[in-house]
């Protein structure tokens, strides 16, 4: 890392930096698993999950074979390192967003630092369930245009798979998520037009009730809601509550950030939202006009990937040239919390 100018009284100047993204990679595990294998598992239908949320298949990791969050984590992160041309000790930080890390004390970061080869670099996990990637991003271009950091890994990966019920109990949760990972490099650079151009981070700790993971039985569940141990461990979501949340949320936040950029909908090249259902995000496009092209989907084959959802994304959307340097790219996400927030960024 370069030295960071200081002024009098040890106060870090902020450097004239841009940041840019030097890499992405991402992560799937082994087994794909259709909504035909979940159809063997529980009453639910191929064409009942297909019209309510466009999922097909998604994929879960096999325990067995060792594929976890941490496995996903540093799987992704080294392809990110190579698309980067970077290597491990060329990282200042490791931000990963998690919300289903492999336990709770150590941080799965620390790990993950340690499998890819980074030495003794601070390594956090950063939990916002599904708005965790897309907060990162922006605490990561806050910690590089502060000029205490130059090189910032950003990682998602959740496997919420630990937490679901592949039979009739949890059929309303199980057909929905999937198991990924997906990294990001941060980078100082000289070319000051790059970085971001506006954000949100959002929050209403009164909404957590709609979503969430109860680990105790006498503690965690809120009135009104029934408590037994088979729902200890596994999600409770109320899936319509979300839903209604969501639809607007996510048109109120684009909404918000492109105000504050003082641009239109169709000034962004590419909006690179969180999976939650197709319709959603199909409405999302409709309500902002936007052609198909411009608001990516990949639920059908992947799922709801949790904190994995938006660099997933970015990853495909890099490697098949649709988005690249230049281009204007939005991140969107909202989640537990209930949580919800944007990333608006000059490529
Ligand atoms: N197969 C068949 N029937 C089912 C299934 C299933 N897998 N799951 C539920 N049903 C039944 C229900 O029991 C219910 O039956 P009933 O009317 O006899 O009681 C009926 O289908 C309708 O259930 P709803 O839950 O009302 O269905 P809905 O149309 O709301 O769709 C869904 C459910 C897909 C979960 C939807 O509400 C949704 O997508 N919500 C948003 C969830 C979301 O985005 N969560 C992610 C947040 S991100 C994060 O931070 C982790």
């Amino acid at each position: 890392m370069s030295p960071v100018p200081a002024i009098p009284g040890g106060i870090v100047q902020p450097p004239s930096v841009g940041v840019r993204f030097a890499g992405v990679g991402s992560a799937l595990p082994s087994k794909p698993v259709k909504n035909t294998d979940l159809e063997k598992l529980m009453d639910t239908s191929d064409e009942w999950i297909v019209q309510r949320t466009g999922i097909h298949s998604r994929y879960v990791v096999d325990r067995s074979r060792g594929e976890s969050t941490l496995s996903l984590a540093t799987q992704s992160l080294d392809n990110a390192l190579t698309d980067a041309h970077m290597k491990p000790g060329d990282l200042d930080l490791i931000l990963l967003a998690t919300m289903t890390a492999e336990m709770s004390c150590p941080p799965t970061a620390c790990r993950l630092a340690s499998e890819i080869g980074a030495g003794t670099i601070g390594a956090i996990d950063v939990t916002a369930a599904c708005c965790g990637f897309v907060y990162s991003l922006n605490m990561a271009y806050g910690l590089i245009r502060s000029g205490l950091y130059r090189s910032i890994a950003v990682v998602g990966a959740d496997t919420l798979s630990k937490y679901l019920q592949y039979d009739n109990s949890g059929r309303s949760t199980s057909i929905l998520f999937g198991d990924a990972a997906g990294a990001t490099i941060l980078r100082a650079t000289d070319d000051t037009s790059k970085g971001l151009i506006a954000q949100a981070m959002h929050s209403d700790g009164n909404r957590w009730v709609d979503l969430y993971i109860p680990e105790s039985l006498e503690h965690d569940f809120p009135d009104g809601h029934e408590a037994s141990d088979e729902k200890v461990q596994r999600v409770q979501m109320n899936g319509r509550a979300v839903f209604k949340f969501a639809v607007g949320t996510f048109s109120g936040v684009i909404q918000q950030t492109l105000d504050d950029a003082g641009l239109h909908a169709d000034d962004v090249d590419m909006y690179v939202c969180h999976q939650s259902n197709a319709r959603i995000l199909t409405a999302a496009r409709d309500r902002f006009g936007l052609d198909q092209d411009r608001l990516y989907i990949n639920i059908d084959r992947v799922g709801n990937t949790v904190a994995a959802s938006v660099p997933l994304c970015l990853d495909e959307l890099t490697k098949s040239g649709r988005v690249k340097e230049g281009q204007r790219v939005m991140f969107v996400a909202f989640g537990g919390g209930l949580t919800w927030g944007t990333s608006l960024w000059q490529l």
